[in-house]
């Protein structure tokens, strides 16, 4: 535990630095070339993928077109969107106190949502990687995994996928034997500032693994600049919660927190 947290001490502080040397000294970008037509040329060149409808569904994912089931999501985007902006927060973490919350499914919905934005370009993470599950939502397996793509084995454009014109999708192939030391390690997050630079999504979204479990989401978290807890009505503890919210401002800004599968209970209101 102390290891894990001077580890991360030295994360923060090495984050910090580069926060703040790129201010005062900007690193020139690896892709110096960012007009508006070859940026969209690097998008362009993502493969694309398509799935069914009625898989996505399947899934609960709902937010590929406008419809009464996408609009609690929409919400939620446009809610996260606009005080994402106001913070000048680009990437939001996706967590939760225990598994099987809905992160994934919240995360997918997300990507999906923000894709019907087309002045948007937006990426989606699949780093739960213990329990990855970001290809089954999207019934698509990428031709490499996360892993290789962050540790520099693989280049982001032949890892990634790309949905639509503006959603790039970078999943895991297969459960990782050691998922902290790949959150943790100080060549993801450089990677990460790479993507960022050359693909200039307007939001990154990280589908993490829950704080409550073990170290991975803490080892991730201080690359966000901002974190979604999601709750499970149904499931979650208050106690759970209440850790997990106090764990993850301490690494992040808390963002919100969505309250999943709340069943309205109309009789309850009719009755009250
Ligand atoms: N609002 C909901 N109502 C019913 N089932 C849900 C809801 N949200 C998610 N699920 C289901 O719960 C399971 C776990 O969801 P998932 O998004 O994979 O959770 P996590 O990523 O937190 O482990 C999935 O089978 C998913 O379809
Ligand atoms: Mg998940």
């Amino acid at each position: 535990m102390e290891k894990l947290q001077a580890a991360l001490d030295k994360a923060r502080r090495s984050r910090n630095e580069r926060n703040a040397s790129s201010e005062t000294n900007p690193v020139t970008p690896k892709i110096q070339d960012n007009t508006s037509a070859s940026l969209i040329a690097r998008w362009q060149a993502l493969t694309p993928f398509e799935v069914q409808d009625k898989h996505l569904i399947r899934h609960r994912v709902v937010t590929r077109s406008a419809r009464k089931a996408a609009t609690p999501f929409d919400i939620l985007r446009t809610k996260a969107l606009l005080q994402m902006r106001q913070n000048g927060w680009k990437r939001v973490a996706i967590t939760s106190p225990m598994p099987k919350s809905g992160k994934s499914t919240m995360a997918c919905n997300l990507a999906l949502g923000l894709g019907r934005q087309n002045d948007l370009r937006s990426m989606l993470f699949d780093l739960d990687l213990r329990d990855p599950s970001v290809q089954n939502f999207f019934e698509t397996r990428p031709p490499h995994g996360i892993s290789e793509m962050l540790s520099g084995a693989v280049p982001f454009e032949e890892q990634a996928l790309r949905y639509g014109e503006n959603v790039a999708v970078s999943m895991a192939q297969r459960a990782e034997a050691d998922p902290t030391r790949i959150l943790l390690a100080e060549e993801t997050a450089e990677k990460l500032d790479e993507i960022q630079a050359t693909y200039e999504p307007d939001v990154m979204i990280f589908d993490l693994p829950s704080v409550l479990v073990n170290d991975d989401s803490r080892a991730f978290l201080k690359n966000a600049d901002c974190a979604l807890i999601v709750v499970r009505a149904d499931a979650t503890h208050y106690g759970q919660f209440e850790t997990c919210q106090r764990e993850v401002a301490e690494h992040t800004n808390v963002l919100g927190v969505v309250l999943n599968a709340y069943r309205h209970d109309k009789r309850a209101v009719e009755t009250a």
